[in-house]
């Protein structure tokens, strides 16, 4: 009957919502045990947000996965000799200057080796090389939020980059490409959140690209301000009840919508460009494409399917603990908590 499960929550500190979903694994099977989100108010504090989320969110535990993002962060794709994974990890402090525009001693690194899948035809390894991915983050950014959370009295046990959190969060969706055909083209990760945009694109199920644009819902909202001559608040409220001033929110954020996807298009087709692989599937996420129109505009200017993608399908939830109509409902903007919990298969 008790029979034990282990849990983690996914705590997505996004600059506008903060979100927490927990995973539980019972047995071998990963289910929601909860889920909560606060946003930040104009004023308030992500620790304030964060007493919140679990004041309201009925979790399990207190074991918490985090993530980094933005300027603190650099990732880079790099080709070494051959090497284990603990060979990699020693040797990437000596390479790591190479690639890194910190100075060593301000920043965390970790690193993985990616094999010889990536660069696909045309840009093949050679038989002694091996592709790695290189994280940096800055000493004081993963320091902050270890004092944010121990401030509330949680258990950090992992900080993890948001970029990689979406790819995890795909892995747990079990989408994973179950023909050859499927295998041989890409996907791209779009998460549009309120002041960056997430790209990861996978080729085989493994990471390959990732960047961050500084593009978001606050440029959309700040937008329909403008246009409405509204405060900030106000133009939040309308924008997302767009059915009051249509029009006008349409016209006021497709300016933004085109500079964003004007850089998504770019990156795609460096991708394709430089791996030989097509990228033909975009999976959105994020609050911003939410925004009226936003996933049709972004398929319709890349010329690529795409597709709001909801990361929790397929997941069981426990009604008994979670609010599944409020889950569904912000689902497409949990992706990066998702991929955070769904360390909880490691744990
Ligand atoms: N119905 C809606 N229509 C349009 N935009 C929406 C809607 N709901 C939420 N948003 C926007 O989504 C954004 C918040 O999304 P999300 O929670 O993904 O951001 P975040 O994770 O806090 O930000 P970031 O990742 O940039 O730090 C806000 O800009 C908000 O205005
Ligand atoms: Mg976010």
């Amino acid at each position: 009957m008790f029979r034990p499960s282990k849990s983690i929550v996914g705590l997505d500190l996004g600059s506008s919502v903060v979100k927490a979903v927990e995973i539980s694994l019972e047995g071998p099977e990963p289910v929601v045990t909860g889920f909560s989100r606060v946003e930040i108010p104009p004023g308030g504090t992500t620790s304030e947000a964060i007493a919140a989320v679990f004041r309201e969110g009925r979790f399990r535990s207190k074991r918490v996965v985090t993530s980094v993002a933005g300027q603190d962060v650099v990732v880079r794709y790099v080709s070494l000799v051959q090497m284990t994974d603990s060979e990699l990890k020693s040797a990437i402090r000596f390479e790591a200057d190479k690639y890194l525009p910190f100075e060593l001693d301000e920043v965390v690194l970790d690193c993985q080796g990616l094999g010889s899948l990536v660069g696909a035809e045309g840009s093949e390894a050679a038989d002694n090389q091996m592709n790695a991915l290189l994280a940096a983050c800055k000493t004081e950014a993963i320091e902050s939020q270890v004092e944010l959370v121990h401030d509330q009295g949680l258990q950090l046990a992992a900080i993890d980059v948001d970029l990689f959190a979406l790819a995890n969060a795909w892995e747990l969706c079990g989408v994973m490409p179950d023909d050859l055909e499927e295998e041989a083209r890409g996907i791209a990760l779009v998460d549009v959140g309120a002041t960056r945009t997430s790209i990861n694109v996978l080729f085989g199920g493994q990471t390959c690209f990732s960047r961050e644009i500084n593009i978001g819902g606050k440029d959309m909202t700040e937008a329909v301000a403008r246009r409405l001559s509204v405060e900030i608040f106000e133009a939040e409220a309308i924008k997302r009840a767009s059915e009051s001033h249509e029009a006008e929110v349409n016209s006021a954020i497709a300016p933004v919508l085109e500079d964003l996807v004007s850089e998504i298009a770019l990156s795609l087709d460096y991708v394709e460009h430089h791996s030989g692989f097509s990228v033909e599937e975009i999976l959105l996420s994020g609050g911003g494409v939410l925004a009226p129109g936003a996933a049709g505009y972004i398929e319709q200017a890349t010329a690529r399917r795409a597709r709001t993608w909801n990361p929790l399908e397929g997941l069981r939830v426990d009604a008994q603990r979670v609010d599944v109509e409020e889950l569904e409902a912000w689902a497409p903007t949990l992706v990066v908590a998702v991929g955070l919990a769904s360390r909880v298969r490691a744990a």
